[in-house]
């Protein structure tokens, strides 16, 4: 596509043109020149059956041909089937209850009034605070980004913003200190994701965290919603991030893995005990105009579907396994590597610009984004993140069809990746 075309295209211009994707295919994004990137950051986190697959193709081009449109509100064969596949094979039993949206920042947005509207309903009229964590991302909506703390993302927003209070990010004590502080009886909920994803290139909490946290939360009938928006379905080698650390929640959020991609798909569940009293009330959520469209419901049963049939999840935990033992081999000591982490097909590095004295980067030099575009030059797309603590952080999270040589191919072009930009930084700083 000639460039001047391209440029139209981002609503905030930039100086350079944007990448051009013809078309993708199992774990690649082709260029318009026909040149090839491995796709390691599934895009946003998102793909995990691969790209360009017949079967869903058909199954939503089916769906679009028999039903267009339907208000949230009615039932279609679609929308049920979708119910059934998660209470059937992916949520945890009592789940029933499942509302769909189009994408992460809407479930957030419906899990944070979901938690207001059962207190309400139950007479706790006072409680509508959210406690969030100070490492966080909850989506770009202005609830998302009141209730989590990713400081890029809400840049120049705060006065738009509600201070929702936030606990320090790895300490169940300091939660139990802010839900002193705040009064246990004005909040609401406490949310989390179970590995830090955006804000904090996939940081993973120490054993005990969750289950602290379970604790104060049941202590003071404070509700535990889990943002499983990048850790859900399978990404992290089990079907729910929070599986790893023993905790019942009692909201989930899901989005990017329940389409694979395909369509914009999110959703909340939960159980008739956080649901019914809204009910009894008399009170609703209301839903967006495109909330659980069928194309969306048909395209997601069958994303679940291929990953029970060709067992992904569990291949998200070996392919995972595989590829943090060759990045801690070839990256371990890197001079600009501080820490490898995470689960799964979830795998995040935190760069730093001297080891030694653990030194950032300046935030000004955006260093993670410069190697995500060195990687872009050697045929490679990784998710470049960071907020607070964590200022420049690479995120994996490649379709979970990837096998050996994929992971190898990652691997290296990721090392040459953080290379060029560290020598592209040295050279320009010397001369
Ligand atoms: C944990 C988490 N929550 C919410 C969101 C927002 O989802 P979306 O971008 O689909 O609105 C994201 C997106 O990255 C996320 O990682």
């Amino acid at each position: 596509m000639d460039a001047n075309r391209a440029r139209r295209f981002p609503f905030v211009p930039s100086q350079s043109a944007p990448v051009v994707i013809d078309r993708t295919e199992g774990i690649w994004l082709i260029r318009d020149d026909g040149t090839r990137i491995l796709d390691a950051g599934g895009g946003a986190i998102v793909t995990n059956v691969g790209h360009g697959r017949a079967d869903v193709v058909a199954v939503g081009a089916e769906a679009l041909g028999t039903i267009d449109y339907v208000v949230p509100l009615w039932a279609t064969e679609n929308r049920v089937a979708l119910i059934e596949e998660l209470t059937d094979h992916w949520l945890p039993p009592g789940f029933d209850h499942a509302q769909f949206f189009c994408g992460g920042s809407e479930s957030v947005d419906a899990a944070v009034r979901l938690a207001r509207m059962h207190h309400l309903a139950l007479g706790r009229t006072d409680r509508w605070k959210i406690v969030g964590r100070d490492v966080s991302y909850h989506g770009s909506t202005l609830s998302g980004l009141s209730v989590g703390n990713h400081d890029r993302r809400r840049a120049g927003l705060n006065p738009m913003l509600h201070d929702h209070p936030k606990s320090e990010w790895l300490d169940p004590d300091a939660l139990a200190k802010v839900i002193e502080q705040e009064d246990p009886n004005t909040i609401a909920a406490f949310i989390g994701e179970p590995i830090n994803g955006a804000s904090g290139a996939a940081m993973v909490p120490p054993d005990g965290y969750w289950t602290a946290v379970e604790e104060v939360c049941r202590a003071h009938d404070i509700l535990l919603i889990v943002d499983e928006v990048m850790t859900g379905f399978g990404r992290t080698g089990t079907n729910w991030g929070f599986e790893h650390f023993g905790i019942s929640p009692d909201i989930i959020v899901g989005g990017k893995g329940l389409s694979g991609g395909y369509v914009a798909m999110g959703g909340m569940y939960s159980t008739a005990a956080i649901v019914e009293p809204v009910a009894a009330a008399g009170l609703d959520l209301m839903y967006f105009t495109f909330s659980g469209a069928d194309l969306g419901c048909a395209v997601s049963t069958k994303v679940l579907q291929i990953m029970r049939e060709e067992k992904l999840v569990e291949r998200a935990a070996s392919m995972g396994a595989l590829l943090r033992r060759r990045f801690e081999e070839e990256l371990g000591d890197h001079p600009n590597v501080a820490d490898i982490r995470g689960l799964g097909l979830m795998q995040g590095i935190e760069l730093i610009a001297d080891r030694d004295t653990g030194t950032p980067f300046p935030r000004s030099i955006e260093f993670a984004q410069q190697v995500a575009s060195a990687g872009i030059e050697r045929g490679l797309w990784l998710y470049p993140c960071g907020s607070g603590p964590v200022e420049d952080g690479l995120l994996f999270g490649p379709p979970f069809t990837i096998d050996e040589g994929d992971v190898e191919m990652i691997v290296d072009l990721t090392k040459a990746s953080i290379d060029a930009a560290a020598s592209s930084l040295a050279s320009r700083s010397t001369t």
